[in-house]
C-alpha cells in the first residue's frame, strides 16, 4: 500500500475513533477510555494533519474551534420555517386535558375511540437552532430568527462538543435537525464567576448566557463557554428511505446518528399520561442540571401530525404546558444584613411577600455589597425575584421603569448601613483587599459564629478537647436538632432560614450553657450529665478533657482563638518571635510585620482582633480559668552578633543538618542565601561541596567548615 493511502486510512480511523469516544463522553455521559487515551489519539491526528494538510477534513475533531472574529452573521433563509408552539397557560392538570380535547375534536374522534399516543418532552429554556447535515456532515447551523430568516452561527456551534460534526451510520442525504442550545447550571455559574473576576458583566440567567454566547463574534470565546444541545424536531429531510413514522421514532433515529436527545422524554397514552408527566417533572425540576420553562406534548404519530396541520404559525399537534413562574416582580421594603456562621455578612432584600416558584417569598439574597451596587437595588425599587427549585430566592434585577420618581439612588453601602459594626455582636466589620465579602471580626465573641468558634477552639490541633464534637457543642449553645438541620445548609441559606431573622441570635438563648469560650471551663458535671446522650461517665470524660486542655502551648492557644488568617504555622511564628502573649498583644502593626511570613493582611487581622476589648476580655477569662503555657524569651531579644552577614551553605556537614545550621545562623541574625556572590560573608562547606565552593574560591570569599562555624557562633 502506498504511504499516502496508509496515512489517509490512519487519519480516517483516528477521526472515527475520536468521534466515537467524544460521543460516549459528551452525549452518552459514559466514557469508555481514560481522557489520556483520547488526548493521545487526538494529538496523533493533529500531528498527522500538520504534516499533511491534505488529510484535514471539515469534520475532523481537530476542527471544532476554527475561524476568525466576525463582523456579523450572514442571513440564512430556512428551507422549512421554524415555528413556535402554542402555550397552554393553565398550569393545572386542566391544561393537558384541554389540549387532548382539542386534538380529539380536530381529528373527529368520539369518546368511544382509543386514547391518543403522545410524546411528552421537557421544554428547554435556551434558544432554538437548525443544524443542517448534508451526506452526514454538518454544513450549517442557524438561529431561528423570525422563523423564516435566521443567522449563520456555524463556527460557534461547531465548538459544542455534544454536536457531531459528522453523523454516524446510514444517514439521509439531507437532514436538518432542530433542537435547543442551552447552558447547564454548572457552566453558567462558572461563566458568571469568571465574568465577576474579570470585572465584566454577569449574565442574568442561563438562557441569556447561551444566547449571548451563540451570538459572540469570536469563536475562541465561545469555545471557553460550554454550551449543550438537545435535538427535538427537524426541518428539511431528503433521501431517507426508511424514515420512522412516529415522533419518538425520529428522536431514536437521531440518537443513533450520534445526536443528543433528552432521556426524560417519554411516550404516554391520553391526557392522564400527560398529567402524570407534567407533575413528575415538576417534582424533579429543581434537581435538573438545566432550566426548563415547562413541558411539551406532541402527538406521536407523524401521520396524525400531518392530518392536524397548522393554525397560523403553530402546529395543532403540539403544545407547551407551563409551570407556575419562577420569577415574579415585587417591591423591596428594606435591605438587611445577616451574619453567617463564619462571619460573612450577606445583604438580604426584605420583600413585599410574593408567590414564586411554589412558595411565598419574603427574603432574597443579594450575595454581597458589590452585587447590590451592580444590580443597583434600592429600598422602594420594584425587582424581579427568582426562586428555582430549592435554591435560595435571589434578586435578579431592578425594574427601572417602576422606580419611583425622585428616589435617592446613592449606591447602597454595607458599612454605612451598619455603621461599621456587626449587627449581631457590634464588633468591627472588615473587608480585606481583593475579597468581595465583608466579615464580622468578632470571631468567638459573635454569637452568630459561636458554634464554629467552639469547634475550632476544641479541635486536636488547637486546645485538643477530646469529645467536644458538633452534637455536643450544639446542645451547649442551645441549638435543637431541627435548627441543626437548617445550619447544615451553606452560609447563605443558613442566613435565610428561620424566617430570615438573625437566626443565631434567637437560638434558645435561655438554655444555652455556653455563650463564650470561657464558659466551657465553668461547666459542671451536673450540667453535662443532664444533656441528651450523655451519662455520668461521658460527662466526667469531658470535664477531664477540659482540665487536661488547660496545659497548652502559646502557639496552640493563639491558633485556637480562631483569628482570621492566623493558622497553625503563623501562630508558631508569632510565638517564636514574641515569646509571650503579652508582647503579642502589645505589638503594633509594624512590629507584627517584622515576624517572618506575616504580611499586611495577617498583621491587620491580628491587630483588629486583639484591639477589640471583648476579645481581650475573653483571653483574660480563659487564662483566669487556668489555661497556661510556658513563655519563651522573644527571639527579638536574643543578641544578634551576625546581623548583616550573609552565609551560603553547601555540601554535607558532619553533624549539623542544613536546616539546623540555617536555624542557628538565623537565630544569630545572619541571612542564609542560596547563591554565592561578592556580598557573601562566608561559605560554609561540607563533604562533596561543588560549584558553590569553587565560586567562593574564585571570588575570594572566606570558607568555613562546621567546626569553624560552631566556633564562630560560640565566640559570639
Ligand atoms: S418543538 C413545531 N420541543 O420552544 C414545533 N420546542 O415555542 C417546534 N422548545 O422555539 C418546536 N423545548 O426553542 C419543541 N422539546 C421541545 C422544546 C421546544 C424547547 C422551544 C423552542 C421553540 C419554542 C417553541
Amino acid at each position: 500500500m502506498p504511504v499516502d493511502e496508509k496515512l489517509q486510512q490512519r487519519a480516517a480511523w483516528l477521526r472515527e475513533v475520536l468521534q466515537q469516544y467524544a460521543h460516549q463522553y459528551y452525549v452518552l455521559d459514559e466514557p469508555t477510555v481514560p481522557d489520556a487515551e483520547y488526548d493521545r489519539l487526538f494529538q496523533e491526528l493533529e500531528a498527522l494533519e500538520q504534516a499533511h494538510p491534505d488529510l484535514r477534513t471539515a469534520d475532523s475533531p481537530t476542527q471544532r474551534v476554527i475561524g476568525r472574529v466576525l463582523d456579523g452573521f450572514a442571513s440564512v433563509r430556512h428551507q422549512v420555517p421554524m415555528l413556535s408552539i402554542h402555550t397552554e397557560t393553565d398550569t393545572t392538570a386542566e391544561g393537558a386535558r384541554a389540549f387532548d380535547r382539542r386534538v380529539r375534536k380536530e381529528l373527529g374522534l368520539s369518546e368511544a375511540d382509543a386514547a391518543i399516543e403522545y410524546e411528552a418532552e421537557l421544554k428547554f429554556d435556551g434558544l432554538a437552532m437548525n443544524l443542517r447535515y448534508e451526506q452526514g456532515v454538518l454544513v450549517q447551523a442557524a438561529t431561528r430568527g423570525d422563523g423564516e430568516i435566521g443567522e449563520d452561527v456555524t463556527q460557534n456551534i461547531r465548538t459544542i462538543r455534544q454536536i457531531p460534526l459528522r453523523l454516524q451510520g446510514k444517514v439521509p442525504a439531507v437532514l436538518e435537525v432542530r433542537g435547543e442550545v442551552y447552558m447547564r447550571h454548572d457552566a453558567f455559574e462558572k461563566l458568571n464567576n469568571m465574568q465577576r473576576q474579570q470585572g465584566a458583566k454577569t449574565f442574568v440567567n442561563p438562557r441569556n448566557a447561551a444566547a449571548g454566547t451563540v451570538r459572540q463574534l469570536d469563536p475562541q470565546i465561545v469555545a471557553k463557554r460550554p454550551l449543550s444541545f438537545f435535538a427535538y424536531a427537524w426541518g428539511e429531510i431528503a433521501g431517507w428511505a426508511d424514515q420512522p413514522s412516529t415522533h419518538d421514532g425520529m428522536l431514536k433515529a437521531f440518537a443513533a446518528f450520534g445526536l443528543p436527545v433528552d432521556p426524560h422524554r417519554t411516550v404516554v397514552q391520553g391526557p392522564e399520561g400527560l398529567i402524570e408527566f407534567h407533575q413528575r417533572i415538576e417534582q424533579q425540576r429543581g434537581e435538573l442540571p438545566f432550566d426548563i420553562d415547562g413541558v411539551v406534548y406532541k402527538v406521536n404519530s407523524l401521520a396524525l401530525q400531518q392530518e392536524l396541520g397548522f393554525l397560523s404559525r403553530e402546529p395543532r399537534w403540539a403544545v407547551a404546558h407551563k409551570y407556575p413562574p419562577q420569577e415574579q416582580m415585587t417591591v423591596v421594603r428594606a435591605i438587611d444584613v445577616q451574619v453567617g456562621r463564619t462571619g460573612k455578612l450577606t445583604p438580604v432584600a426584605k420583600l413585599e411577600p410574593v408567590f414564586v416558584g411554589g412558595v411565598t417569598v419574603t427574603n432574597a439574597t443579594m450575595h454581597n455589597e458589590d452585587e447590590v451596587q451592580r444590580k443597583d437595588v434600592h429600598v422602594g425599587d420594584t425587582v424581579v425575584v427568582r426562586r428555582a427549585g430549592d435554591v435560595i430566592p435571589e434578586v435578579v434585577s431592578v425594574v427601572l421603569a417602576r422606580r419611583p420618581a425622585g428616589m435617592d439612588v446613592t449606591p447602597w453601602s454595607l458599612v454605612q448601613q451598619l455603621g461599621g459594626r456587626c449587627p449581631v455582636c457590634e464588633s468591627a466589620i472588615v473587608r480585606e483587599e481583593g475579597e468581595v465579602d465583608w466579615r464580622c471580626s468578632g470571631g468567638l465573641f459573635c454569637s452568630a459564629q459561636r458554634q464554629q468558634a467552639i469547634l475550632h477552639f476544641a479541635q486536636r490541633k488547637a486546645m485538643n478537647i477530646d469529645g467536644l464534637g458538633e452534637k455536643l457543642v450544639d446542645q451547649l449553645i442551645g441549638i435543637s436538632s431541627s435548627e441543626e438541620a437548617d445550619r447544615a445548609e451553606d452560609e447563605d441559606s443558613a442566613a435565610l432560614t428561620a424566617g430570615g431573622e438573625q437566626h443565631e441570635l434567637n437560638v434558645g438563648e435561655t438554655q444555652a450553657l455556653v455563650h463564650t469560650l470561657p464558659d466551657l471551663y465553668a461547666l459542671t458535671l451536673g450540667q453535662l450529665a443532664g444533656l441528651d446522650r450523655m451519662g455520668q461517665r461521658s460527662a466526667q470524660n469531658i470535664l477531664d478533657a477540659l482540665e487536661k486542655s488547660k496545659q497548652t502551648t502559646l502557639p496552640r492557644f493563639l491558633f485556637a482563638l480562631g483569628i482570621r488568617h492566623v493558622g497553625e504555622s503563623t501562630a508558631k511564628d508569632l510565638a517564636k518571635h514574641f515569646g509571650s502573649l503579652e508582647r503579642i498583644m502589645a505589638a503594633t502593626q509594624e512590629q507584627l510585620l517584622e515576624v517572618e511570613d506575616v504580611g499586611p493582611v495577617v498583621a491587620q487581622s491580628l491587630h483588629t482582633f486583639l484591639s477589640q476589648p471583648h476579645n481581650r476580655e475573653v483571653i483574660r477569662q480563659l487564662r483566669a480559668a487556668g489555661i497556661h503555657w510556658q513563655d519563651q524569651d522573644p527571639a527579638a531579644d536574643h543578641p544578634k552578633p551576625l546581623a548583616g552577614m550573609t552565609f551560603v551553605l553547601t555540601g554535607t556537614l558532619p553533624t549539623l543538618s542544613r536546616e539546623e545550621a540555617k536555624e542557628k545562623l538565623e537565630a544569630a541574625g545572619a541571612k542564609v542565601s542560596g547563591s554565592v556572590s561578592k556580598k557573601t560573608s562566608y561559605v560554609v562547606a561540607g563533604a562533596e561541596a561543588g560549584s558553590k565552593l569553587a565560586k567562593a574560591q574564585e571570588l575570594g570569599v572566606a570558607v568555613l567548615d562546621e567546626a569553624a562555624l560552631l566556633a564562630l557562633l560560640e565566640s559570639n
